[in-house]
C-alpha cells in the first residue's frame, strides 16, 4: 500500500505512522524525520535546513522533492510506503505524481486546539526518534526513552511561536492538497482527536482491514 499521511502539525502522524508500519509492514517516510537527522549530524542539508525548520517554515520545493524521488527508488518501498510529512504542496504532489502512483492518502481531522495542546507536550527520544507526550504518554522515567535509554527534548519547532507559524503554513499551502486528492478519490478521512488505541481501530476500519 502507497500511502499519505496529510495533516496539520502536531495530528499524531507519526504516532499513527509507528502503529501503521506494522500493521501494513511498509516503511514510514517522514521528511521531517529526515531532515531532522540532518540537523543532528551537521550535514550540509542539515546546516541549510536548520533555521528554516525552527521558524516553523517550508523547506523548498526542489530540495524536499529531490529527497523523497531519491528515498522511493530504493528496494524496501517496492511494496509500499507511508509518506509522513510529504507532499506538502500542491507543487510537491503534482511531482510525487510523475514517480509514483499513491493509492490513499489519509486526512487527520483535528482542531487547532487540539494540535497546540498536543504540540505543547510532546517530548522526542533524540536517539530513536519516538515521540512521547508530558500528559498523554509520559515516559516512565522523567527525560529518558522507554524505548531504548535515550535523552527525550522538546523540539525546537514546538516552542509557540514556531507552532503558530506552521499552523499558518499549513493553512495556506498544505491544507489545499485535501480537496486536490479528495477531487482524484483517494482521500479518507479520519478523526484525530480520540487517544491513540481508537484512532488506530478507526484507521483499521477505514482501510477495510
Ligand atoms: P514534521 O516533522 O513533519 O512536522 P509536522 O508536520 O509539523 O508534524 P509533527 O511531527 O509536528 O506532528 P505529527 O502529526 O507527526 O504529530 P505526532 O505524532 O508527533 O516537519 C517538521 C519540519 O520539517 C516542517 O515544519 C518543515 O520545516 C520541514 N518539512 C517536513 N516535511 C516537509 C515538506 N514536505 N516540505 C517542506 N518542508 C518540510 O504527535 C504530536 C504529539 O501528540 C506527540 O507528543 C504525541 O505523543 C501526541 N499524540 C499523538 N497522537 C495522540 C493521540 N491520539 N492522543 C494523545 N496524544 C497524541
Ligand atoms: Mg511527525
Amino acid at each position: 500500500m502507497k500511502m499519505i499521511f496529510l495533516g496539520p502539525p502536531g495530528a499524531g502522524k507519526g504516532t499513527l505512522a509507528v502503529k501503521a508500519v506494522e500493521i501494513l509492514e511498509v516503511p514510514q517516510i517522514s521528511t521531517g524525520g529526515i531532515f531532522r537527522a540532518a540537523v543532528a549530524v551537521q550535514s550540509p542539508l542539515g546546516l541549510k535546513v536548520k533555521e528554516i525548520m525552527d521558524a516553523g517554515k517550508l523547506v523548498d520545493d526542489d530540495t524536499t522533492i529531490a529527497l523523497v524521488k531519491e528515498r522511493l527508488a530504493q528496494d524496501d518501498v517496492k511494496k509500499g510506503y507511508i509518506l509522513d510529512g510529504f507532499p506538502r504542496t500542491i507543487p510537491q504532489a503534482e511531482a510525487l505524481a510523475t514517480f509514483s502512483n499513491v493509492e490513499k492518502v489519509i486526512n487527520f481531522d483535528i482542531p487547532d486546539e487540539g494540535v497546540i495542546e498536543r504540540l505543547g507536550g510532546r517530548r522526542v527520544c533524540r536517539k530513536c526518534g519516538f515521540n512521547f507526550h508530558a500528559k498523554f504518554t509520559p515516559t516512565s522515567k522523567e527525560g529518558i526513552c522507554d524505548h531504548c535509554g535515550g535523552e527525550v527534548y522538546i523540539r525546537d519547532d514546538d516552542r509557540p511561536e514556531a507552532i503558530k507559524k506552521r499552523l499558518e503554513v499549513y493553512r495556506a499551502q498544505t491544507a489545499p492538497l485535501i480537496d486536490y486528492y479528495r477531487n482524484k478519490g483517494l482521500l479518507l478521512d479520519i478523526d484525530a482527536r480520540p487517544m491513540i488505541d481508537e484512532i488506530v481501530v478507526n484507521f483499521k476500519k477505514a482501510m477495510g482491514l
